[in-house]
């Protein structure tokens, strides 16, 4: 089972508040002392459901982050140690068992997912409609929030210089947007229901000054996933049917370990001014991130960014993993019992993935930090922390 930030399975809800705190390369053991202020939840819980995004209401817009004391990182380590040794690891199984446990699960990986879809449809995850807050760089332009407001030609005195400028902003194309490993378009859907174009700012330096104008672009949402149950689904939706009537979306199976975007359906190669990779890679084995990771900047438009959210190192789901019937497949890296994979990063795995080192997919790091949440269950009383890792990339100009 997955449990990603919207499992719809989880019951617990959100209470805190800024996700745009930053602690770069900051690991979650770092010894400040946490400042958690708890705050009462003003949220409606349906049992049994997390609580949807936080977009459409502002009482439901609180959290809070905070970070690891030295006593959290001593007993967060004794718990994963405690729960590994029960967790079947598979290098202590029969010989032959364990290789073959290993290359099971990495040659049905999407077999795996099309089960959990199939069983699961679209009920698993809920939309997500707060991209402009996890990345406001990007998205607050997308959402038309910092940028230009398309008003009968007018500009917007608010136009925020900082925000998300491509090389996409000359050339006259539409402004696309890629999820990889969309599953079944829970960020993609809620994207087309955003306004199908966009003002984007242009900025010419004149004697006089800067003079800012804008450029309309059409916006387009492509899902690509290896889970052809999970992309048909997405087809279905009547979302997608609508924007795909528009040629504004598009959807592909695409399994990123196998093919180079150039040959992937739609030349995905250089298309995108914006790639998402949330939740996906932690699914693949680690041999094959590399080539994942180099894959997925080769959708990137020069310009373009890629922007990241995954499992982060002892998220309290891997502290949990030895209790349930998972197998460890290797160092932080475990089959579930429905068979799909998980592996929770640090940020240095990131950076060795997609940066300028030897290995690494070439791009520029922009942004890396940890998202250390904690959420609380209503009616049972108990704190649960998340940790993510967060990653924004952007692919050179040249
Ligand atoms: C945890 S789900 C996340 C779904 C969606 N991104 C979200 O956050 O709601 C992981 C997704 O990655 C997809 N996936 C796993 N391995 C993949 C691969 N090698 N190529 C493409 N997609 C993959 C799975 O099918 C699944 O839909």
């Amino acid at each position: 089972m997955c449990d990603n930030e919207l499992s719809a399975q989880s019951s617990y809800y959100i209470l805190y508040k800024n996700e745009s705190q930053n602690t770069s390369l900051v690991s979650p053991y770092s010894s400040i002392t946490p400042q958690i202020q708890r705050i009462e939840p003003q949220i409606q819980i349906k049992k049994g459901r997390q609580v949807e995004d936080t977009s459409t209401s502002q009482d439901r817009d609180f959290w809070e982050d905070f970070e690891w004391t030295e006593e959290d990182k001593l007993s967060n380590k004794k718990t994963l140690d405690q729960n590994l040794a029960k967790c079947d690891l598979v290098e202590n199984l029969p010989p032959g068992r364990g290789q073959f446990l290993i290359r099971k699960f990495e040659e049905q990986a999407d077999s795996y997912w099309n089960k959990f879809y199939s069983s699961h449809q679209t009920n698993f995850f809920k939309d997500r409609h707060y991209l402009h807050k996890t990345f406001p760089d990007e998205f607050g332009t997308v959402y038309g929030i910092h940028c230009l407001e398309d008003s009968g030609g007018g500009i917007d005195a608010e136009f925020d210089v900082n925000c998300f400028v491509s090389s996409a902003l000359t050339d006259g194309t539409d402004f696309t947007i890629v999820e990889i490993g969309c599953g079944v378009g829970n960020t993609v859907l809620p994207l087309l229901e955003l306004k199908s174009t966009l003002v984007l700012p242009s900025i010419e330096v004149r004697n006089t000054g800067p003079n800012v104008t804008g450029r309309t672009k059409r916006l387009v949402v492509w899902g690509l996933d290896f889970s052809e149950t999970a992309v048909d689904l997405l087809r279905q939706d009547d979302r997608f049917i609508k924007a795909q009537q528009d040629s504004r979306a598009r959807a592909a199976v695409w399994d990123i370990t196998k093919t180079h975007p150039k040959d992937a359906p739609h030349e995905l190669e250089a298309s995108a001014d914006i790639s998402l990779l949330l939740f996906c890679l932690s699914a693949i084995s680690p041999e094959n991130m590399a080539i994942a990771a180099r894959n997925v900047a080769a959708t990137l438009k020069p310009g373009g960014m890629l922007l990241l959210r995954d499992y982060g190192r002892y998220d309290e789901a891997q502290l949990k993993l030895g209790k349930s019937r998972a197998k460890r497949l290797g160092e932080n890296f475990y089959a579930k019992h429905d068979g799909t994979r998980c592996y929770y990063f640090e940020l240095e795995d990131l950076k060795a993935l997609f940066g300028n080192g030897d290995k690494g997919a070439g791009l520029e790091v922009v942004e890396l930090k940890y998202i250390q949440r904690m959420y609380t269950n209503r009616s049972k009383e108990f704190v649960r922390r998340r940790v993510w890792v967060q990653g924004r990339f952007r692919k050179s100009i040249v």
